[in-house]
């Protein structure tokens, strides 16, 4: 019997990084996680264990810190990966405003370490988490891959050199394979409700702002600039599921195994764009909750529409999402109200 390919998932305790794994494992590959909770809980990968079901066995956990060379050095010289996927990453942009240093050393010196080590074991495949924020304030839509790239802000930067360091290190030697996703915005939950979106602190994005609303957790969504020239006047998006961007990762590990690829990006979106409005509105559809809204100013940075050219990843992956804006809300809810606190939900019931 060939044994299961057995893919390295760095920050597969996340919200992406959870779903992904569960994906994985129900494609019959072995994973192995490392997390250092930072923004996450071990909850998520006992789920994502239960979930899987009987594979759920090829599912190892090693909380663990990206930088910390000679753990990750162990780890590779124990067992022989046949690709990482690289989640692990600090993403507030606000906070990267901030605290520039912090999302410099967790973000590039991260990735620095993890490509240093891969490389020493021999292993070179590896598909990374990128974002549509490397496409500023796009001039032009639907945003394809060719897109010329920008960053506003330290997080996006972070991204960026990433980038510029996968297409610098295949360069050097074309033995590595690097697929960079890009992401557009990633929402939504598994449809079972045990695994989802858990912030820690007070949202930034979207739709884990609604939820926190909708379960009684912040009093109203502050809609950020409603002068856009968009149909409504709020900031447009291109939504994504997160068990469509989960399976992209699936699609984008086959691409690896492909002779011709060397160092390639893929957009991962829907290619529709959804206003601030219309998010709310269908929230409020799947959940039977009113969401008060604060109209506001718009927030420093904000592209006025954003949403993917989805061709290439059609085309070169063979893969396209699935779920539209009413299944997103769906699976939001029933994670937000199965789980209003998060991962802590159990323990604020028995009162911790
Ligand atoms: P997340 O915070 O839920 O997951 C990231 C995980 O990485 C967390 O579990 C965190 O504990 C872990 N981590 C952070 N630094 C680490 C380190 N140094 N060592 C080990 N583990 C570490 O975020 P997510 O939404 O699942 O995002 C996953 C990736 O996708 C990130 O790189 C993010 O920048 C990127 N991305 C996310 C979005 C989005 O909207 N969610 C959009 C575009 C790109
Ligand atoms: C944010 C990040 C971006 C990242 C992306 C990934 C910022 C400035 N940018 O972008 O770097 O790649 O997430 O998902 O954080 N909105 C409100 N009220 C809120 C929150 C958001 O009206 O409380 C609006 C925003 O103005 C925007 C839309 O909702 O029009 C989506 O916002 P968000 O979920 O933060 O995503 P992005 O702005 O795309």
């Amino acid at each position: 019997m060939t044994r299961p390919m057995c893919i390295l998932v760095t920050g597969g305790a996340g919200y992406i990084g959870s779903h992904t794994v569960l994906q994985l494992l129900l494609n019959g590959y072995s994973t192995v996680v490392v997390d250092n909770l930072d923004n996450s809980s071990e909850v998520a990968i006992s789920r994502v264990r239960e979930l899987a079901g009987d594979r759920g066995r090829n599912l190892s956990f090693h909380k663990m810190d990206i930088r910390d060379k000679p753990a990750l050095e162990q780890l590779f010289a124990s067992t022989k990966f046949d690709a990482v996927i690289h989640f692990a990453g600090l993403k507030a942009v606000g906070e990267s405003v901030q605290k520039p240093l912090m999302y410099y050393n967790n973000n590039i010196v991260g990735t620095i370490t993890l490509l240093e080590v891969m490389a020493a074991y021999g292993c070179k495949k590896l598909v990374f988490s990128s974002s549509a924020t490397v496409y500023g304030w796009p001039k032009e839509l639907p945003c394809t891959e060719e897109f010329p790239l920008s960053a506003a802000n330290p997080y996006g930067r972070t991204k960026l050199m990433i980038e510029e360091m996968c297409r610098d290190v295949y360069a050097s030697d074309p033995e590595w394979k690097f697929v960079l996703l890009r992401y557009f915005n990633p929402v939504g939950a598994h449809p079972s409700g045990r695994i989802g979106e858990d912030p820690h602190g007070i949202p930034n994005n979207l739709m884990p702002f609604i939820q926190h609303v909708a379960v009684g957790r912040q009093p109203a969504l502050k809609v950020f600039g409603t002068d856009y020239s968009t149909k409504d006047g709020t900031g447009v998006r291109d939504y994504i599921h997160v068990v469509d961007l989960a399976d992209g990762h699936t699609a984008a590990l086959a691409k690896l195994s492909d002779p011709k690829i060397g160092c390639e990006v893929y957009n991962l979106g829907t290619g529709k764009g959804t206003s601030v409005l219309e998010m709310v509105s269908a929230f409020e559809k799947a959940s039977g909750k009113k969401i008060p809204l604060i109209k506001t100013a718009r927030r420093p940075g904000d592209a006025e529409i954003v949403y993917a050219s989805t061709t290439k990843a059609e085309r070169e992956l063979n893969w396209k999402a699935k779920y539209g804006i009413e299944e997103m809300c769906r699976d939001q809810w029933n994670w937000a109200s199965r789980n209003p606190y998060g991962y802590q939900t159990e323990a604020k019931k028995l009162g911790a």
